[in-house]
């Protein structure tokens, strides 16, 4: 299965967001990951509709919304009209995970959620036939540059025999401390989409096409 890249902004120059979504989009990634965070659910403050409608016209690509807001709900059509391709949601953000679900896919969206450390497979096994990605967090959101928790390499596999068995098409999103070295980890585990954000803008725009190579497994040297 070949690995897409979905690089994470969070992890760009902020003064010149609009360059950095056309540099990523040249160096080949496959979607731009966009962290969405309130200071509430997380305890960090990013981005909001707003600044994803003014970067839609920078890049053909999918964006790749992941909403870490609560409640989540009332947000949603305002993170659809902003030109999110694909909304992530966690079952703890909100009271009706299946709505929510719901809602997005009917609003065109891809529907996405996200699994916390701490929250298991089984929490959304109800729903797993209303999802077109599951995002297993490697570190606990709110700030990128942390260490990937090697303890979600079985949740990983658990998810991939999971999608497999029944035969669904759902993309297996790993996101947090993806480098060199976590990146092999989360493929050999079953993930087919990989989040960076300090990896893959490291070094600045001349180096991004090299780094979602290696990311992906690409690289001679990676
Ligand atoms: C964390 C975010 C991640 C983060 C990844 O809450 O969801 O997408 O930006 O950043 P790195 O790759 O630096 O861990
Ligand atoms: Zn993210």
């Amino acid at each position: 299965m070949p690995v897409k890249m979905a690089p994470s902004i969070l992890a760009a120059d902020f003064t010149r967001l609009g360059d950095e979504v056309r540099a990523m989009t040249s160096a080949g990634a496959d979607s731009i990951h966009i962290d969405v965070m309130d200071g509430h659910f997380v305890p960090n403050l990013t981005i909001g509709p707003g600044v994803i409608k003014a970067l839609r016209g920078c890049s053909d690509l999918p964006f790749d919304t992941h909403l870490m807001i609560a409640p989540v709900e009332r947000h949603l059509d305002a993170f659809v009209e902003a030109g999110s391709n694909i909304i992530s949601v966690h079952p703890e953000s909100g009271a009706h995970l299946h709505r929510s679900l719901a809602r997005i896919r009917e609003a065109g969206c891809r529907a996405g959620v996200v699994l916390n450390p701490g929250t298991p497979l089984s929490s959304i096994e109800s729903v797993i036939t209303d999802v077109d990605v599951i995002l297993v967090m490697t570190v606990n959101p709110g700030f990128g540059g942390q260490a990937f928790l090697h303890s979600q390499l079985e949740k990983i596999e658990a998810c991939r025999k999971r999608i497999d068995a029944a035969g669904l098409e759902i993309d297996l999103q790993v996101d947090g401390g993806i480098n060199r070295e976590t990146a092999p980890l989360a493929v050999a585990a079953g993930a087919n989409v990989l989040v960076a954000g300090t990896a893959a803008f490291a070094g600045g725009p001349e180096m991004y096409a090299d780094n979602l190579a290696a990311l992906r497994g690409e690289a001679s040297g990676a």
